[in-house]
């Protein structure tokens, strides 16, 4: 038995939905998972060369996590993956490989976990939900954590709207990008981000897109992590002269999110041109909404 995974890279937040939205866009790794009695691990592409072949590749940890779950014995896994999300740059690659791993291990052991039960694992394995889930079901997902596990539901999002993703050439950990968030906020910036995150999905549904640049703002995370990206305010500002409806950091960084209605390829150069001003390279991709999900395929 092989499972064929394909799974979408999924930028989080949108600005103000801090761990709680998250948007699957038309970038993909693929994995392909086989039964076999022990692990080996072939990766192409991102990662190559530098992500482990061994049993303490995400991807096989996650095989097994599956199993476990599942009680089922595991022995081994034959691991193939094709990818194409860049490590490290806030754009789901943790996720993808978590979520990747569970579902082709899910397919080969004949699907005991349900997609909720295989949401609450995966999230708990990659620490917050927001990626995952958008993730698994494509589009701009809203997750929420229970005691009961993670709900999570996709919204309709208006096809006016093209999506931009500036990737710097530098990486950044996302346990990094958390260490500097403060444990309390002030109840104005609570009350900002509540504002701005209801704003934001209200007027995508109500195809409001003029609304967005009031919408995507934040006050729990973006501040913080300036100290690690300095030049963020300078690419924002280039963003929106260029005609961005708004641009906000994507996950924990350091790649950003532009929303646009007109122009992409301005959008993108003006990013670019800032970004390079302050001296990081970095390359500008448009990028459409994955409305699918993962997708497997077993036989
Ligand atoms: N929402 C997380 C953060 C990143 O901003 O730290 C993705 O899970």
């Amino acid at each position: 038995m092989i499972a064929r995974v394909r799974v979408p890279a999924t930028s989080a937040n949108l600005g103000p939905g801090f761990d709680t939205l998250g948007l699957a866009l038309t970038l993909y790794n693929e994995l392909t998972l086989a039964e076999a009695d022990r692990v080996t691990v072939s990766v192409q592409g991102e990662g190559q060369g530098q992500l482990p072949a061994t049993a303490a590749n995400v991807v096989a940890q996650a095989a097994r996590a599956l199993f476990e779950a599942a009680g089922r014995r595991f022995t081994g896994v034959a691991i193939e993956c094709v990818n194409r999300i860049p490590l490290s740059r806030g754009l789901g690659s943790s996720a993808a490989a978590w979520l990747g791993g569970m579902l082709g291990a899910n397919a080969l052991a004949g699907t005991p976990l349900d997609r909720a039960a295989l949401l609450a694992l995966a999230a708990r394995a990659e620490g917050h939900p927001d990626n995952v889930a958008a993730a698994l079901h494509g589009g701009l997902t809203v997750s929420c954590e229970t005691p009961a596990g993670v709900l999570a539901v996709s919204v309709p999002l208006p096809d006016t709207i093209r999506w931009v993703v500036l990737i710097p050439e530098l990486t950044s950990a996302t346990a990094e990008a958390r260490a500097v968030l403060p444990p309390t906020v002030p109840r104005a910036d609570a009350v900002f981000n509540i504002q701005r995150a209801s704003l934001l999905l209200a007027s995508l549904q109500a195809k409001r897109v003029d609304l967005l640049h009031a919408a995507m703002h934040d006050r729990l995370h973006e501040p913080y992590r300036l100290t690690l990206f300095p030049w963020m305010p300078a690419v924002v500002a280039a963003a929106r002269a260029a005609g961005a409806l708004g641009c906000v950091l994507s996950g924990a960084g350091p790649s950003l999110l532009a929303a646009v209605a007109e122009d992409p390829g301005g959008v993108g150069r003006a990013m670019t041109a800032a970004l390079s001003a302050a001296g990081v390279p970095g390359q500008a991709r448009l990028l459409d909404v994955d409305t699918r999900g993962a997708v497997v395929e077993a036989g």
